[in-house]
C-alpha cells in the first residue's frame, strides 16, 4: 500500500467518531426495506445484495447501478463522506453464468477460471458490485455436503492453483473500474463438517489443516486476495469466527495478510448458539478480538461494541484497526477516488457476445467422460436420437447453484441447443416423462438420457443423505438399458453421485456438472463430435455413499486392503476404491506413457521427472498428465499419493512428445507433529500418470 493511502487513511481515522468506526465494521443487509437513515448516520461500512434493497421502495432505476449510486449517495452525504463498499455472491458468473466452481475444477484449466473471474468482475461491477465473497477454497471429501459444488474438490495442490488464478480474474488491479475485491471463504475447514451436514461441527489435526484445508488460503493471500469470510464451522471446539489462532496469529502474523475479514452470515452472533459466548456483546468482543473486522448482517457490532469499550471489554485500538483494514481495502478499490458506478457501463459489459464464447468452451472443458464403450462416443451414423429425462427442457437448471443474477431468458433451452449443433442430417426427438421416453425409444437408433439433481439439491443447505440419482431416474436409465439400444446417460450435478448401476447400464456416461448459460450447447458439441472432451475429476467419486469420505490422498494403515485379504482396512460388501478416482477422465481418442525418466536417483535441490506420451488413437486429443509422489517413511504418516503438478498436451493421432515436470524439495515438505513445516530424507515414489490411480513409476532418495 502506498505510504500516502496509510497516511490519508490514518489521517480520516483521526477525525472519527466511535460510532464513525463501529459503523464501519458493519455490514447492512436491508432487502427491500433500507433505512436511508441508518447509512447517512455513518452506521454500515457495506450493503450486501444492494440490488434488492430498494426494490417495493418506489425508487424506479432501471438498472442496479442506479439503485447502487442511489445509495451510495445516502454515505457521502454523511460527515466524512467514506463510501460504501457494496457486496454479492458473483460466485461462478454474474449474468454470464459460467460452470459452476466444481466444474471449472474439472477443467484443471487455472487460465480459463481467471478468464471467467474476469468477465464476472466486468459484469459485475458494471452493476455497482464492488466486491464478491467468492472464491469459495473449502477443500471437500465429503459429496453429501451441498458445497462441494461450490469449491474446487479434494486436492490441495489443484485448489492452490484455481484460488491464485480466480483472484487474480476478480481482482486484477483492485483499483479498476471493472473488478472486483474478492472475497477467500469460508476460513477454515467447512468442508470437514461431520456427515457433509454444513454448518455441523468438524475436527482436524493441525498437521492435516496446515497441508490440506489451508494451502488454497494462503495462496489467496499470496495473490493478494482483499478479504476473506471466517466460516460457520465449530473447528476442534473452536467457532472459526471465533478462532484468534487461525484468524490472527495465522492470517496476519505468519502470512501478512493486510486486508480485512468479514463474518459469515450471522456467524458472529451464532456464537451465542456454539456456546462459546453469553450474549451478543460477548459474541463481538469475542470475534472481532479473534480477528473478524466486519460483521456480515447480525448487527451486533454495531449495537454492543460502543459499550463493550466503555466497559474496557474491548479497546479503542482494537477497534481503530478493524476500522482501518476496511478502510484500506476501499481505498485500494478506488472508492474514495470513484463511489459511484458509470451507469452507461451495464449497456455494453453484460452478456457481451465473447462472453458467452467463453462461457460455451468452459461448459465444454468442464464436462468429464467417465465411460465410452466402443466409442460410442461421439454420436456418428445415428439418424433418429431421443434425447429424454428430466432435463431435456432445462434452463435455468443448467445454471446450478448460487447463480442469483443468472437470467432463465438468457438460456437456450437443452432441446433447442442440442437441435441447433446436431448434424443437419441427424432427426433428433424429445421426451421428459420417462413412459413416453420408453415408448419413443422403440422407434429411434440411439438414447440419450439427460438426467441428475436440480440446482436446490445443490450448494448451501442441499446436504443430502444418499448419493444415489434423485428418486425415479435410475427406473429410467434401467428401463431404457433394457431396451438393448445404444445408450447415453448424461449427469447434470453439483457433486459426485454414486452411480455404479447407471454406469454399468449405459454405455457411454458424460458428467456434466451443472455447466452454466452454454451449457447446452457444449453439451451438443461434445455429443456429436464438433469438440472432445479434455477434462479430469477434481474429486473422487464413491460407489456408494458408506464409502464417504472417500479422497484419494488418504494414509495407508497399517492393513492396506489387498485383494481378498482378510483383517485389512476394507468392507465386507464393496471394495475400498472409488467408482472413478481423483484425476481421471476419458477423451475421443488415447494415450499411452513410456520411458519415465528421474534425472537423479538423489534429489538435491530439484529433479526433472519426465515421460513420452503417445496420442495412440484416430483423434486429436489433449491429454492431463498429473506428477504424484508418494514419501514412503516419514515422521509422520504420508498419504498414498500427492499430486504436485498437472500440464495439458495436445497430441494429433500418433503424435509422441516427452512431458517435463520439474520437482523442488520444497514440494516435499509437510506439517510433523511439532507443527513446524519442512523436508525429511528418505525414499519416494514418483509417477507422472493420467489419474490417481495409475500411472509409470519412479523413484528417487532424498
Ligand atoms: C451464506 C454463505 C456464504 C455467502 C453469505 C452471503 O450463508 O455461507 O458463502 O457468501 O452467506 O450470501
Amino acid at each position: 500500500m502506498p505510504p500516502e493511502t496509510e497516511n490519508q487513511i490514518d489521517h480520516l481515522l483521526g477525525q472519527m467518531t466511535l460510532d464513525e468506526k463501529i459503523g464501519q465494521l458493519n455490514q447492512y443487509f436491508a432487502w427491500g426495506k433500507l433505512d436511508p437513515e441508518l447509512i447517512r448516520q455513518g452506521q454500515a461500512g457495506s450493503v450486501i445484495n444492494a440490488s434488492g434493497a430498494l426494490s417495493g421502495q418506489g425508487f424506479s432505476g432501471s438498472g442496479n447501478a442506479e439503485i447502487s449510486n442511489r445509495i451510495q449517495g445516502m454515505a457521502l452525504e454523511t460527515r466524512l463522506k467514506i463510501p460504501l463498499i457494496f457486496g454479492r455472491d458473483v460466485i461462478h458468473g454474474y449474468r454470464t453464468v459460467f460452470p459452476i466452481p466444481l466444474a471449472q475444477a474439472a477443467s484443471f484449466d487455472p487460465g480459463l477460471a481467471e478468464q471467467a473471474a474476469s468477465v464476472a468482475a466486468l459484469e459485475a461491477s458494471a452493476d455497482g458490485i464492488h466486491w464478491t465473497f467468492a472464491p469459495m477454497l473449502d477443500i471437500a471429501r465429503d459429496p453429501r455436503w451441498g458445497r462441494v459444488a461450490e469449491g474446487n474438490g479434494e486436492d490441495p495442490y489443484l485448489g492452490e492453483q484455481m484460488s491464485a488464478a480466480v483472484i487474480r480474474g476478480f481482482q486484477g488491479e483492485m483499483s479498476a473500474p471493472d473488478k472486483l475485491v474478492a472475497c477467500a471463504k469460508h476460513y477454515v475447514g467447512y468442508g470437514s463438517a461431520e456427515g457433509g451436514r454444513d454448518y455441523d461441527a468438524g475436527e482436524i489435526s493441525e498437521p492435516t489443516l496446515r497441508d490440506v484445508y489451508l494451502p488454497p488460503f494462503k495462496a489467496a493471500v499470496d495473490a493478494g486476495v482483499g478479504t476473506l469470510m471466517s466460516a460457520f464451522l465449530d473447528l476442534n471446539g473452536i467457532p472459526a469466527s471465533a478462532n484468534r489462532r487461525l484468524l490472527t496469529d495465522v492470517l496476519r502474523g505468519e502470512w501478512g495478510f493486510d486486508g480485512f475479514v468479514v463474518s459469515d452470515w450471522d456467524s458472529v452472533k451464532e456464537l451465542i448458539q456454539h456456546g462459546v459466548a453469553e450474549d451478543e456483546a460477548e459474541a463481538s468482543v469475542m470475534a472481532l478480538r479473534a480477528g473478524v473486522e466486519m460483521d456480515m448482517v447480525s448487527g451486533v457490532y454495531l449495537k454492543t461494541l460502543a459499550a463493550s469499550l466503555q466497559a474496557g471489554k474491548i479497546s479503542l485500538e482494537e477497534i481503530d484497526e478493524a476500522a482501518r483494514r476496511i478502510l484500506r481495502i476501499k481505498h485500494r478499490a478506488g472508492l474514495f477516488e470513484r463511489p459511484l458506478t458509470d451507469t452507461n457501463r451495464a449497456a455494453t459489459d453484460i452478456l457481451k457476445p465473447e462472453s458467452r464464447v467463453l462461457a460455451r468452451k468452459f461448459a465444454r472443458d468442464c464436462m468429464v467422460l467417465l465411460k465410452n464403450e466402443g466409442n460410442l462416443l461421439p454420436l456418428n451414423g445415428f439418424r433418429k436420437i431421443l434425447v429424454a429425462g428430466n432435463f431435456v427442457h432445462a434452463r435455468e437448471e443448467l445454471y446450478g447453484s448460487w447463480s442469483p443474477d443468472g437470467n432463465p431468458a438468457d438460456i437456450t433451452p437443452l432441446d433447442e441447443a442440442l437441435k441447433q449443433v446436431a448434424p443437419k442430417d441427424v432427426e433428433l426427438r424429445f421426451a421428459a416423462a420417462p413412459d413416453l421416453a420408453l415408448s419413443r425409444a422403440h422407434h429411434v437408433d440411439a438414447v440419450v438420457l439427460v438426467l441428475g439433481e436440480h440446482p436446490l439439491r445443490s450448494g448451501e443447505n442441499a446436504n443430502v443423505s444418499d448419493l444415489g440419482l434423485p428418486p425415479g431416474q435410475a427406473e429410467l436409465v434401467a428401463a431404457m438399458s433394457a431396451l438393448g439400444k445404444p445408450l447415453v446417460l448424461v449427469v447434470f450435478a453439483g457433486r459426485p453421485l454414486a452411480i455404479p448401476r447407471q454406469v454399468a447400464q449405459a454405455n457411454a456416461v458424460l458428467y456434466a456438472w451443472h455447466p452454466g448459460l452454454e451449457g447446452g450447447a457444449a453439451l451438443g458439441e461434445i455429443l456429436f463430435g464438433l469438440e472432445s472432451p479434455s477434462a479430469r475429476l477434481p474429486i473422487s467419486f464413491p460407489r456408494a455413499t458408506g464409502q464417504t469420505p472417500i479422497y484419494y490422498n488418504h494414509k495407508n494403515s497399517g492393513r492396506p486392503v489387498t485383494p481378498n485379504g482378510q483383517f485389512k482396512s476394507r468392507y465386507v460388501d464393496l471394495p475400498n476404491s472409488p467408482l472413478f478416482p481423483f484425476g481421471y477422465g476419458l477423451t475421443y481418442t488415447s494415450f499411452e506413457y513410456a520411458t519415465l525418466n528421474v534425472s537423479d536417483t538423489v534429489m538435491r535441490g530439484s529433479l526433472e521427472i519426465s515421460a513420452e506420451v503417445t496420442n495412440t488413437g484416430q483423434r486429436a486429443g489433449k491429454e492431463l498428465v498429473q506428477l504424484y509422489i508418494r514419501d514412503l517413511v516419514g515422521s509422520l504418516t504420508r498419504p498414498i499419493r500427492e499430486l504436485k503438478g498437472f500440464q495439458r498436451v495436445a497430441l494429433q493421432p500418433g503424435e509422441t512428445r516427452r512431458v517435463h515436470f520439474t520437482l523442488t524439495e520444497e514440494q516435499l515438505a509437510f506439517t510433523r507433529a511439532d507443527g513446524a513445516r519442512g523436508i525429511e530424507p528418505g525414499a519416494f515414489h514418483v509417477w507422472l500418470a493420467p489419474n490417481s490411480a495409475s500411472g509409470l513409476r519412479g523413484e528417487f532418495r532424498l
